[in-house]
């Protein structure tokens, strides 16, 4: 059995592993007007240990949630189930019934993912709308539970710069084979499409540095006779 414990906001939060601008994917739980709860992925983005950032499109049930009651758990899971079950919750996929998924947070008004790895209690301090589609919601960080020390928190950062190193081992295992420059070919552009996204999601991160490396490494071996 894990050990359950309180980590402390201020000096912890960025030993569980949070890299500074970039943008985790968790599950946002709210409480509804009659007070079922709601879930939905959230992509979040750590200010600092006290702070942190969601962009969400208005239309989402989370935001007007998050307007009436001003507070949320962020969940960080790596049970993608739920992930898809809380994106579309209409699916008629057996299992796992969204009632049971949660429990009572402690020091916000709002419910708490049983499973989760790790969780953050947060109030919202501001919103702040981008465009017509999208706000910008602030949250203060007020209380903080973990299953573990390193719990598993997902960027698709982290993902598509992987996805982009194997597409690399693909281009490097084809390139003297003549049949082959097609596929070449595209997966560069695959590889183009996965640093698109991770500049966007991980700008000046780890992972934008490794994939401007191996853009650097394909243009050498290309250039080789
Ligand atoms: C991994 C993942 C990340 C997502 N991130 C966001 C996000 O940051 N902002 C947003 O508005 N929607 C995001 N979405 C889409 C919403 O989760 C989806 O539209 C959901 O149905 C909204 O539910 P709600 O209306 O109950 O809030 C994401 C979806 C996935 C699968």
């Amino acid at each position: 059995m894990t050990a359950r414990f309180q980590a402390d906001v201020k000096e912890k939060l960025s030993e569980f592993g949070f890299k500074k601008a970039v943008i985790y994917e968790s599950i946002v739980s709210t409480s509804n007007p009659d007070k079922t709860p709601n879930a939905a992925p959230m992509g979040i983005k750590l200010i600092d240990d006290k702070y942190l950032n969601l962009t969400i499109f208005n239309s989402s049930t989370t935001l007007q949630n998050l307007k009436t009651q001003k507070c949320a758990v962020i969940n960080f899971t790596d049970d993608i189930e739920i992930f898809y079950k809380s994106a579309f919750k209409k699916t008629k996929l057996p299992n796992k019934n969204m009632a049971h998924w949660f429990v009572q947070a402690e020091f916000v008004e709002a419910p708490k993912l049983r499973v989760a790895n790790l969780t953050l209690e947060v109030s919202v301090i501001d919103f702040k709308p981008l465009d017509t589609e999208k706000t910008k919601v602030t949250c203060k960080i007020e209380h903080t539970t973990s299953q573990s020390m390193h719990p598993q928190l997902y960027s698709r950062a982290a993902t598509l710069t992987l996805e982009a190193v194997i597409h690399g081992t693909r281009i490097e295992t084809y390139l003297n084979k003549p049949q082959k420059q097609t596929e070449i070919i595209q997966l560069m552009e695959k590889i183009h499409d996965c640093t698109d996204v991770v500049e966007r999601v991980a700008p000046n991160s780890i992972y934008t540095t490794i994939l401007s490396d191996l853009q650097k490494q394909i243009t050498l071996w290309r250039q080789k006779p």
